[in-house]
C-alpha cells in the first residue's frame, strides 16, 4: 500500500504552497530569456533512445547508467530525455529551422529523468530552464549566453555564485589531449573502476568527470586540457573572456571543467554555489559545434546551458530570497439560502469573465461556515447575499483588511465591484494608509 501512496524516489510532489514560485521563476526565466532573443520551444518527454545515445554520447553516466529507457507496445527504445539539447537540436531539423535567419535562439522549460542515487539537489525527476542558440559561431554568442545566465541570477538577488569557464577544444586538438590522458591513466588503470577501464580507449574525458571518488581523486593530477588547445580554440577562448570582461562578468577559469556530456566543443562553463551542499552546480552548459551535424543536419554551430530549477530553488531558500506572494482571492459571496446560493453563482461568473478571482460555496455551508472559510482563505473582501439583497439589487461589500463596507449594485455588479474597489485603492492611497493588498490583486 504504501507504494500507492509514496511519490517514486528521486521524485516529489509541488503542492499548491509551492508551485506559484514555480510557475513565476518558469515564467520570469522564459521573460528574460525573451530579453534576449529567445523564444520558447516544447519537445516531447521522451524520444527514441538513439538520440540521446548519439548526442550525449555512449561512454557517459547519463547514457551508460542514468537513462529511463523501455520498448514501447511497437517495439521501439523510447528514453525519458535526460536533459533538454538533444530534443531541441532533434526539433531544430525535423522542422527545418537551420533555413530560418540565424542565431535561431530556443528557451525551454522541461522535466527530466535521470537514474541517479537521490540526495540533496539530486533527483530522478528533476526541471530544467534551458536556452539554446543556434547558427553563431562567433565568441560572442558564447558570452551572450553566459550574460544570459548571470543576468536572471541576478534577477533574482543570488549574488554568491561563482562563473567558472574553461575551453575544452575541438575534436582537432582533443587528438593530443585523448592520448596524453590515456598514457596517464593507463599508468592507474588498476584502480580505475570498471566503467572508467572500458572508457580508457573509447573516451578517456570521461573519466575526469567519473563520480567515483577513487576515480576523480586519479582525475585530479591529469593533464589539463587548456594545455593542448590549438590555437583557433585558444583564440575563441580569449575573444570570449574579453567578451566577458566587456560585460563586468566575473569568472575563474577552472581548467577541470569537461561537463558530462559528450557534444560539448571549445567552451564550457558552470555556475557553482556553496549553499546548497554537495551538488554545487546550479547552472552547467557551453559550445557543441559539432552536434547538429552529427544528427544528420547542416554543420550549424551552436551554444547553450540549462538551469536546474529544484537546485535554483533551493539555493533561493538558503539565501532568503522572498518571490512574490501569490495573488490573493479578490471576493468571497457567501449565501444565507438556497436562492442566494444561486444569485452567487450568478455573479462570480460575472466577475471572474473580468479577471476578478470569486469564490461561492460548493460545500453546502452554513454562513458562520462560509465567512470562516472566507477568512482562512484570505479573501481581500466579502459579501453575504440573501432574500433581502436580492429584493432590494445591493449588496454590502466588506473589505476584510479594515472591515470598511460599501454597498455595491447587483446590476451590473462586476463593474461596480471593480470599481469600488479601485475607489477604495484610490481613497487609501489619498489618506496615505494605502494597503497595496486590498486592491485587487487579479486586475493588476
Ligand atoms: P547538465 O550539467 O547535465 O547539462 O545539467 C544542467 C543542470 O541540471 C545542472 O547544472 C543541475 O543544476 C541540473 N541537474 C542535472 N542533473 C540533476 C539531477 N539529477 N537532479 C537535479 N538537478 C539536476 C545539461 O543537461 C545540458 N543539456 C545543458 C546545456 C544546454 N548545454 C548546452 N545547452
Amino acid at each position: 500500500m504504501a507504494l500507492l501512496t509514496k511519490a517514486a524516489r528521486g521524485t516529489g510532489d509541488v503542492l499548491p504552497s509551492v508551485s506559484y514560485k514555480n510557475r513565476f521563476i518558469e515564467s520570469t526565466m522564459l521573460e528574460i530569456g525573451n530579453n534576449f532573443g529567445f523564444k520558447e520551444i516544447r519537445t516531447p518527454v521522451f524520444e527514441h533512445t538513439e538520440l540521446f545515445n548519439r548526442s550525449v554520447g555512449e561512454t557517459t553516466d547519463v547514457v551508460q547508467k542514468e537513462m529511463y529507457t523501455f520498448e514501447d507496445n511497437g517495439g521501439r527504445s523510447i528514453t525519458l530525455k535526460p536533459e533538454g539539447t538533444a530534443g531541441a537540436v532533434r526539433a531544430f531539423l525535423e522542422h527545418g529551422l537551420f533555413n530560418e535567419p540565424m542565431p535561431m535562439k530556443l528557451a525551454y522549460v522541461t522535466p527530466c529523468y535521470r537514474y541517479e542515487k537521490p540526495q540533496a539537489g539530486r533527483l530522478r525527476e528533476f526541471h530544467q530552464f534551458g536556452v539554446e542558440c543556434f547558427g553563431a559561431a562567433a565568441p560572442a554568442a558564447d558570452a551572450e549566453v553566459i550574460a544570459l545566465g548571470k543576468h536572471i541570477f541576478d534577477f533574482f538577488g543570488i549574488d554568491d555564485l561563482r562563473l567558472e569557464i574553461n575551453s575544452i577544444g575541438c575534436p582537432g586538438c582533443r587528438k593530443n589531449y585523448q592520448a596524453a590522458l590515456r598514457e596517464y591513466f593507463n599508468s592507474n588503470i588498476d584502480d580505475l573502476c570498471e566503467t572508467c577501464k572500458g572508457r580508457l580507449d573509447r573516451n578517456p574525458m570521461r573519466i575526469l568527470d567519473c563520480k567515483s571518488p577513487v576515480c576523480s581523486g586519479i582525475a585530479g593530477n591529469a593533464p589539463k586540457i587548456l594545455d593542448y588547445i590549438c590555437d583557433d580554440c585558444q583564440a575563441h577562448f580569449d575573444s570570449v573572456k574579453k567578451y566577458l570582461d566587456a560585460m563586468g562578468i566575473e569568472y575563474t577559469v577552472n581548467p577541470t571543467i569537461v561537463r558530462g556530456l559528450d557534444y560539448y566543443t571549445r567552451t564550457v562553463f558552470e555556475f557553482v554555489t556553496g549553499s546548497i551542499g554537495a551538488q554545487s552546480t546550479v547552472c552547467g552548459g557551453g559550445r557543441y559545434d559539432g552536434l547538429v551535424e552529427q544528427l544528420g543536419g547542416p554543420s550549424v554551430p551552436a551554444c547553450g546551458f540549462a538551469v536546474g530549477l529544484e537546485r535554483f530553488m533551493m539555493l533561493l531558500e538558503a539565501r532568503g530570497i522572498e518571490l512574490p506572494a501569490e495573488n490573493p482571492t479578490d471576493l468571497y459571496i457567501a449565501s444565507m439560502n438556497d436562492e442566494a446560493n444561486i444569485k452567487a453563482a450568478e455573479l462570480a461568473s460575472q466577475v471572474r469573465q473580468e479577471g476578478v478571482a470569486c469564490l461561492f460555496d460548493t460545500v453546502g455551508r452554513s454562513l458562520k461556515a462560509q465567512m470562516k472559510f472566507a477568512n482562512k482563505m484570505g479573501v481581500l473582501y466579502t459579501a453575504v447575499l440573501g432574500t433581502d439583497e436580492i429584493a432590494n439589487g445591493v449588496v454590502n461589500v466588506k473589505c476584510m483588511a479594515d472591515g470598511t463596507e460599501v454597498p455595491v449594485a447587483l446590476e451590473d455588479f462586476a463593474v461596480n465591484f471593480i470599481n469600488m474597489s479601485i475607489n477604495k485603492a484610490v481613497d487609501d492611497f489619498n489618506v496615505g494608509d494605502v494597503d497595496v493588498s486590498s486592491v485587487l490583486g487579479g486586475l493588476l
